[in-house]
């Protein structure tokens, strides 16, 4: 399969790369960094990630998956409210998203099929003290995915979100915990996604199904608790 991974320079998107690569599938890959990506791009910007795209399917690289790993975490509450802080997790992490839906979806609409498979967190669904914008802008694009799903997919083109529990790379802040997974296995996990389509998956499940079975209690409690299991 031809797969275009945004955000292949990251932990998760280099082990993500590598993974798929074994697998036997075509790779084309993104980010801001290039090399080691094959394009750089900052998905910020509308323009350039259409021209991206544009240059990939006119290349000849006819995409079938894309995989959009990049992402930002930047602190907007510590050590003070930081207003355009909190912008930035959205510029990355809900609009650049979107940035790469728009570019590709009117390809994937005109073959009639595709997959989009997007990196969300655990974190959408709690508050966290360090930011608002991180989880904000997770929790903006999960519901977001979750719609596309229900009015594409009968069209052909699937829409996925993955639930990510602590991974330790460059973006993981907290202490080591057995509940810290390494990126190899989270992409193991991610990787399944491109032959089964589901709409949801929880990587690493174990992590995932703890902050799930939390959901219930109150959130300074459920900072306590994280604090002694995470560091
Ligand atoms: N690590 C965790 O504990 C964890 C938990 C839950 C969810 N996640 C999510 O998993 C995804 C991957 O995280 P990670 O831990 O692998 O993070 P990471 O190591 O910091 O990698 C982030 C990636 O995003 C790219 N990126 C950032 N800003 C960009 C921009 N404006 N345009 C294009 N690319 C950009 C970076 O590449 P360049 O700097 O080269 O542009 C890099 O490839 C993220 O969406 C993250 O929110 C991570």
């Amino acid at each position: 399969m031809n797969i275009v991974v945004v955000g292949a320079s990251g932990g998760i998107g280099t082990a993500l790369v590598r993974q798929l690569e074994q697998s036997g599938h075509r790779l084309f890959t993104i980010s801001r960094k290039n090399p080691p990506s094959d394009a750089r791009c900052d998905i910020t910007d509308p323009s350039a990630v259409r021209s991206t795209f544009e240059r990939i399917v006119g290349d000849g690289f006819a995409p079938e998956c894309i995989i959009i790993a990049s992402g930002v975490f930047e602190d907007d509450l510590v050590p003070t409210y930081d207003r355009a802080l909190l912008d930035k997790n959205f510029a990355v992490n809900f609009f650049g998203a979107l940035n790469v839906i728009d570019a590709i979806l009117p390809y994937f609409l005109s073959v009639g099929k595709g997959h989009i498979i997007v990196l969300s967190s655990i974190a959408a669904w709690r508050p966290n003290k360090r930011g608002v914008g991180y989880p904000a802008s997770k929790a903006a694009l999960s519901l977001a995915m979750r719609g596309f799903d229900l009015a594409f997919r009968p069209k052909g083109i699937a829409f996925s979100v993955v639930h990510i529990g602590p991974t330790n790379t460059t973006m993981w802040e907290g202490g080591a915990s057995f509940l810290v997974a390494s990126k190899e296995k989270v992409a193991r996990c991610i990787a399944t996604l491109v032959s089964s389509r589901k709409a949801t998956l929880y990587a690493p499940f174990f992590s995932t199904m703890l902050a799930r079975a939390t959901l219930l209690i109150p959130d300074r409690l459920y900072m306590a608790l994280r604090k002694i299991l995470l560091g």
